[in-house]
């Protein structure tokens, strides 16, 4: 029995972000397992080697933390944020909760974070210390309060695209209201356009984040904009405010975005649908319920060249990286 399923119980005992400051808190002061097997499978993407396929989804180290430990842990990417021009609060607590029975968990946390300022010194002092052992990823969103959402992204792709191995626009969060409307193919371009002037000095591959909500005219839209614009990637999918008929959870009826088990096989349609309207040109990243060798394949198999994981940590703990990288072949792909 891994030591994880022995402390689970412990953590799952804290209201869930109680547990999850403790999670960052032992991971930056070292108490976490080393991922040793990280760079099983390198794969080179955008000119750029990360020793293996295996991701962390944005959300879960907001403020760029504990990046050293997370990569430490195996992962071949990590990304933080979402990051927004000034700190904000998000939605009043509590706004996580975990669906234990179903594998899942709902957040409303509605972009918490403590702004570039406090991040771009973070990642200065990262970058300073050396080469990173894998690609770091910075997801930007904007301020509930502004009201033009394109300059928010152009700050965020301003002040930290000198720090990132990529950029993410994050236009579908379900917590900040009115973003999942960015999607659309006019303002997508706008935000697209903006955030490229912004970062015309430092220019970095450029990401979409999307929901795993649209109707089909929206996918078709996106897939239009991302090859118009020549985007360097989508990343597929956010949580989903949509609730599967099957959940047990009484928790199931909060308001939010679900994410983990449930959303796995919606986010793996989604990205096989848009791997097809894309026609394979962009390259995709694969995000929603990932917890064993065999989503990493069906993720692969529906089109991911890389993979993300957020849920799967709480459920698996933090040795799933290193025995997901493991479970690899050195092609990048898990084993027949
Ligand atoms: C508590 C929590 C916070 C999240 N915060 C963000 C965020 O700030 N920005 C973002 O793009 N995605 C965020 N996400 C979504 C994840 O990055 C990921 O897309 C989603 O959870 C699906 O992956 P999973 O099933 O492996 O968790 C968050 C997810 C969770 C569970």
């Amino acid at each position: 029995m891994s030591l994880y399923r022995l402390l689970r119980p412990l953590l799952f005992g804290l209201e869930p972000e109680r547990a999850h400051r403790l999670t960052l808190w032992a991971l930056r002061h070292g108490m976490m397992p080393g991922g040793g097997s990280g760079n099983r499978a390198p794969v080179t993407v955008w000119g750029k080697t990360a020793p293996n396929p295996i991701g962390l989804a944005a959300g879960f180290d907001k403020n760029a933390e504990a990046i050293e430990p997370l990569f430490r842990l195996g992962f071949g990417l990590v990304e933080i944020g979402s990051v927004t021009p000034r700190p904000q609060p998000g939605n009043p607590r509590p706004r996580v909760f975990r669906l234990v029975k179903d594998r899942g968990v709902i957040n409303r946390l509605g972009f918490n974070n403590e702004g570039v300022d406090a991040v771009e010194r973070r990642l200065a002092a990262f970058r300073e210390k050396g080469t990173a052992p894998g690609l770091l990823g910075v997801n930007l969103g904007k301020n509930k309060d502004s009201p033009e959402a394109a300059p928010d992204y152009g700050i965020g792709a301003k002040r930290l695209a000198p720090y990132a191995d990529y950029l993410v626009i994050n236009v579908s969060s379900p917590n900040t209201p009115e973003l999942r409307a960015l999607q659309s193919h006019f303002e997508l371009e706008r935000i697209i356009e903006a955030t490229r002037d912004a970062m015309s000095a430092n220019p970095v591959p450029l990401i979409v984040k999307i929901a795993p909500d649209l109707k089909q005219a929206d996918k078709e839209e996106i897939a239009v904009a991302a090859l118009d614009e020549a985007l360097d990637g989508l990343i597929i999918s956010n949580t989903t405010v949509t609730r599967p008929t099957n959940l047990v959870s009484p928790q199931q009826s909060e308001t939010g975005g679900l994410s983990g088990r449930p959303l796995r096989c919606p986010s793996t349609a989604l990205l096989a649908e848009m791997h097809r309207l894309t026609e394979g040109k962009i390259l995709l990243i694969g995000t929603g319920g990932v917890s064993s060798p065999q989503d990493v394949e069906a993720k692969q198999a529906a089109g991911a060249t890389l993979v993300q994981l957020y849920t799967g940590l709480v459920y698996k703990g933090p040795g799933l990286p290193a025995r997901l990288v493991a479970g690899l072949s050195a092609d990048g792909t898990p084993p027949a």
